[in-house]
């Protein structure tokens, strides 16, 4: 049986310990005689991209899109960042651009059983519309922004977590030399699962996230309230899809990506100088952007790499097709690729946010 896995979306650390752990998984030697099945691993280069654009006649395109995978070839594979397939942002599914007639024809030339797709919202949606097709598809949870509904965990977030609260942690040190105010961006296109839990394991002073719209008065009345004690300096950390009231999102640029999205950034900037405008307090602001998705991954990342990379392959023997490897409760279980694109999982409001601090809640139970 032909594997082919593949990564597609944003990277992020713990990409490659799910390759590893699939293709480990798959070919291990001693699991394999217990097994009806012997498994061929195939690495797909560039997401989807790879899978369109190869031509499988052609010898020199093969070696460029495609990449066969082995225990010697992974080995070192899960204390590396990144993903060493290579990643894209492209929906062979594109009404402007429809290529799911080629990829479907890929997939069949080159002998392809099962797809391990390794992504977010978009990658498995293509996931979920192959299987559709048809497509025997086995999706593993990946996203800083842990946005992915119907598993409590996505490959990359704690990770990024960690990046941010190091960051914050130097910050602290030239904020309080200054006496400076100064608001973080974090990444999370639609969830503020990373602006708050980075801020709240880094006792930031406040946290905008974009399931609560903002006010930039009471983000002023909450630095006063500071005022004559004895904080020389605050940190503030902002999602970088925050919404302040009925003001629009913060853009890098006007493009616009294969799956409909446009690059964000910019928020922190706009804050930290309405502040200094509105409360004469000096601020800074730092952009974390791609830094979050850098560097190897934590020890968390690792565990869960292995853990989901084995899954899928216990998913593929027992033809647990058009469904996604799922952390839920502590356990990993498996669940519909349909019910995890029908919506995100968002920060709960009532449950984690306490909208007069901007911060994270003091009560929990
Ligand atoms: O989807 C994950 C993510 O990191 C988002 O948080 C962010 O908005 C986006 O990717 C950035 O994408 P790119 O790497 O294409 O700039």
């Amino acid at each position: 049986m032909k594997i082919a896995v593949l990564t597609g979306g944003g990277d992020c650390p713990g990409l490659n310990g799910a390759i590893k752990w699939v293709t480990k998984t798959a070919l291990d030697p001693k699991l394999e005689e217990k097994r009806s099945v012997k498994f061929e691993v195939l690495g797909i280069m560039n997401g989807w991209k790879g899978l369109v654009e190869v031509n499988p006649d052609d010898p020199e395109s093969c070696a460029r899109h495609l990449k066969h995978l082995d225990e010697e070839v992974v080995r070192t594979w899960d204390r590396l960042g990144g993903t060493n397939l290579g990643t894209s942002r492209t929906n062979p599914f594109n009404p402007k651009n429809d290529r799911s007639e080629k990829l479907l024809e890929n997939i069949g030339r080159l002998g392809i059983d099962v797809i391990v797709a390794i992504g977010g919202e978009d990658t498995l949606g293509v996931a979920h519309k192959l299987h559709r097709h048809g497509i025997k598809t086995v999706g593993i949870p990946k996203t800083i922004d842990n946005d992915l509904s119907s598993t409590d965990y996505s490959l990359g977030f704690d990770t990024a977590v960690n990046v941010i609260m190091e960051e914050i942690d130097r910050l602290r040190t030239t904020a309080g030399s200054h006496g400076r105010i100064f608001v973080v961006e974090t990444m999370g296109r639609h969830a503020g699962w990373l602006a708050l839990h980075g801020g709240e394991c880094s006792g930031a002073y406040m946290i905008l996230i974009p399931e609560y719209p903002f006010d930039m008065n009471r983000i002023c009345e909450l630095l006063r309230e500071r005022e004559g004690r004895e904080i020389q300096y605050s940190i503030l950390v902002v999602s970088e899809g925050a919404e302040l009231g009925d003001m629009q999102g913060f853009y890098k640029d006007e493009k616009i990506d294969d799956f409909g999205h446009r690059s964000l950034g910019g928020i922190a900037k706009y804050v930290s100088e309405e502040i200094e405008k509105k409360t004469g307090l000096e601020s800074r602001c730092v952009i974390l952007s791609h830094l979050q998705r850098g560097g190897a991954p934590s020890a968390h990342d690792r565990l869960m790499a292995r853990r989901f990379g084995i899954a899928a392959i216990d998913m593929v023997l027992h033809e647990n097709f058009g469904r996604m490897v799922s952390l839920l409760h502590g356990d990993i279980t498996s669940v519909s690729l349909k019910e995890v694109i029908d919506q995100l999982k968002l920060v709960d409001i009532d449950k984690y946010y306490d909208v007069e601090r901007y911060n994270g809640r003091r009560s929990i139970l």
